[in-house]
């Protein structure tokens, strides 16, 4: 349906990029997330693949045809903002009928679509209503029906940051159930990991400007390429120290790193983070358990002040001031942001790795 092709696309605001030599395949009726803390990029890239911000540099295709200079109304994509913006002096059928309008589509044609977008985000009754008569989720369907009605190839912006985390992940659900039914093609922005990772086929984890990396869910989470995304998304635990010989330095973790001498740091999942209780001098001390019913969190701080959390069963007994002695079931290694080691990943950590594209 849409294959979208953004080729080392800057934008320049001032002396300072927003965004940096980007780029990105995305292919038919995939759902790439764009992800990334707040001011590193994400909306400027969306608004310059929707027309709203030319780039300084690069060269935006969708479907082979080059738009990178052509206004919104003239590119086949849809864009709902973070903030809805629906137009209150028109009725829910005439915001989602406005982008047919500007195309002069004949007046049943029109009907027939604003109908069926209306059934699709579940607003069947509502054409007649006013906007400002909805409720906050019915008016981010509107949106999302409003973009859906063109057909396009489909550009969200943090499309549900204001709503509340139940609406959240509900909307989400229907989008990614209405994305895949119809195959459109979409780029999703999100600052939030559990979006991310609930919704996308791959994210792109942006910082600066820039991409950190762009792959699938599960190989962001169990094969990041810097510390950075190994920090951005899920839990980590980060522990500095310095390689020599082959070896960590780190009095608690000795562990085989084959990489040159200098300084390292080593990161390892909550869930990859064994605690055992012990008598040693340079042992940890457990801080707090907190009980989550499925798993308890253990925060254990080691002697210098760094903070560790594991996670264990729910029927492990581990409390505040008990002495303990961690180790890593598995690791990554890093060095000036990029990864340099990964110890040997478990046994299904390794099939998921082995299953899906890179
Ligand atoms: N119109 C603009 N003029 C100047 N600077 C801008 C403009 N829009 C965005 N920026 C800057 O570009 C950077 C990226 O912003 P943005 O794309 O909004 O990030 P995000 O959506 O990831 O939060 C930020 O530093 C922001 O201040
Ligand atoms: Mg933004």
């Amino acid at each position: 349906m849409a294959h979208l092709a953004i080729e080392g696309v800057s934008k320049l605001f001032g002396t300072t990029f927003a965004v940096r030599d980007f780029s990105l395949e995305v292919g038919d009726g995939e759902l790439v997330c764009l992800l990334g803390p707040s001011g590193s990029g994400k909306s400027t890239l969306l608004r310059m693949i929707g027309g709203f911000e030319r780039p300084s540099g690069g060269t935006i295709r969708i479907d082979a045809k080059d738009v990178t200079n052509l206004p919104p109304e003239r590119r086949p994509t849809g864009m709902v903002f973070q903030s809805h913006a629906l137009w209150t002096h028109m009725d829910v059928f005439n915001n989602i009928a406005f982008g047919l309008k500007l195309r002069r589509l004949p007046k049943a044609e029109i009907r027939e679509r604003v109908e069926n977008a209306l059934a699709l985000v579940g607003l069947v009754d509502y054409g007649r209503r006013i906007t400002t008569q909805l409720s906050g989720g019915q008016q981010q369907r509107v949106a999302l029906a409003r973009s859906l009605v063109l057909e396009p190839k489909i550009l969200l912006d943090e499309p549900f940051a204001s709503l509340d985390q139940h609406l959240r992940e509900r909307l989400r659900e229907e989008v990614r159930d209405i994305q895949q039914r119809l195959g459109i093609t979409t780029l999703f922005v999100t600052h939030g990991q559990d979006e991310a990772l609930a919704l996308a086929d791959r994210i792109v984890v942006m910082r600066d400007g820039g991409t950190e990396q762009i792959a699938p869910p599960s190989i962001i989470y169990r094969r990041p390429q810097t510390a950075f995304v190994a920090g951005f998304i899920g839990s980590m635990n980060f522990v500095q120290s310095h390689i020599r010989n082959g070896v960590c330095e780190h009095p608690l973790f000795p562990l085989a790193v084959p990489v040159d001498d200098g300084p390292v740091t080593l990161a390892s999942r909550p869930e990859a983070l064994a605690i055992h209780p012990s008598e040693r001098a340079n042992a940890a001390t457990v801080h707090r358990t907190v009980d989550f019913g499925t798993h308890k969190i253990v925060d254990v701080d080691l002697a210098d002040g760094t903070r560790l959390k594991a996670m264990v069963a729910p029927d492990e007994r581990f409390q505040a001031g008990m002495k303990v002695e961690p180790s890593f079931a598995s690791f990554f290694a890093f060095r000036d942001n990029a990864l340099v080691h990964q110890s040997m990943p478990s046994k299904s950590d390794a099939e998921a790795v082995r299953l899906l594209p890179v």
